[in-house]
């Protein structure tokens, strides 16, 4: 698989396998996201919400499987051999949008999830539609503790077996403790924001519109990391 993965690309650029299907999938993505932005936006809220929850569990498996074959950051951190255009374009614009790029990929992950859990949290069927709820939605701190410490239990649990049955290493420790930080602030901001938006449907609606923001900006920045890598300044990899 990662053979094939690094052969040459099907789009006639510069880019291998990988990085294309990366390039197709986003698209594919992306359009499947903004047609159910646009369902929700006519009031189609079954349409809408098959779109977003299958579109977004499909594309979290695929990123995630294909990161994994391809080791994460094969594009950050190929560094300049990778790209062909000057040192200041490297500089000043190239790892600048990279930077913003690989930012936002974590911001859209954890939203993804995060959407798909208010969701489900925030709907109503009433008279055979799939509505919002126009009521309150909040969560004590105690029932966000009790969730907190269920998943923090299930990763330590996790990373023991996998240190009993693989040996320890830093980077494992890192990994399943940065998973755990980061669902910690998680939980935190959606304790701020439960207060900014209290009412189910405004936050569905404002939490929703900055994810299809974030996806707007991801392929955009992406495209033209793609462009500037394998079409304008192709480098050594590709
Ligand atoms: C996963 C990513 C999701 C995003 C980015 C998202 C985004 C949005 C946005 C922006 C709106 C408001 C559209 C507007 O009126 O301007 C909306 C409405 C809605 N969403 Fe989502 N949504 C997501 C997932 C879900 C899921 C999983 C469900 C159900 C479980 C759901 C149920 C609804 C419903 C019922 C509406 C109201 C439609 C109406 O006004 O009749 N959404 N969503």
């Amino acid at each position: 698989m990662a053979e094939f993965l690094k052969q040459s690309g099907f789009l006639g650029t510069h880019a291998t396998m990988g990085a294309d299907l990366s390039q197709l999938m986003a698209t594919v993505f992306t359009t499947l996201f903004v047609i159910g932005w646009i369902h929700a936006r006519q009031r189609k809220g079954h349409a809408h919400h098959w779109l977003m929850l299958s579109g977004m569990i499909a594309m979290l498996a695929f990123f995630t499987s294909y990161y994994l074959f391809r080791s994460l950051g094969v594009l950050a951190f190929e560094g300049k051999e990778g790209f062909g255009g000057s040192q200041e374009l490297y500089n000043h614009v190239f790892i600048p949008l990279l930077t913003l790029h690989i930012c936002l990929v974590i911001i859209g992950i954890v939203m993804a999830v995060y959407m798909i859990v208010l969701g489900f949290r925030s709907q109503a069927i009433v008279e055979g539609r799939r509505i919002l709820r126009n009521e309150l939605l909040q969560t004590s701190w105690g029932k966000v503790g009790k969730i907190f410490g269920s998943i923090a239990a299930v990763l330590i649990g996790l990373f023991l077996w996998r240190v009993a049955t693989a040996g320890f290493s830093v980077r494992k420790l890192e990994v399943y403790l940065g998973f755990i930080i980061l669902i910690g602030i998680v939980f935190s901001v959606e304790m701020a924001i439960q207060r900014i938006w209290p009412n189910a449907e405004r936050r569905h609606r404002a939490l929703g519109l900055f994810t299809m923001i974030v996806y707007c900006i991801l392929f955009v920045t992406g495209t033209t990391t793609y462009t500037m890598l394998y079409i304008l300044y192709p480098g050594k990899i590709g």
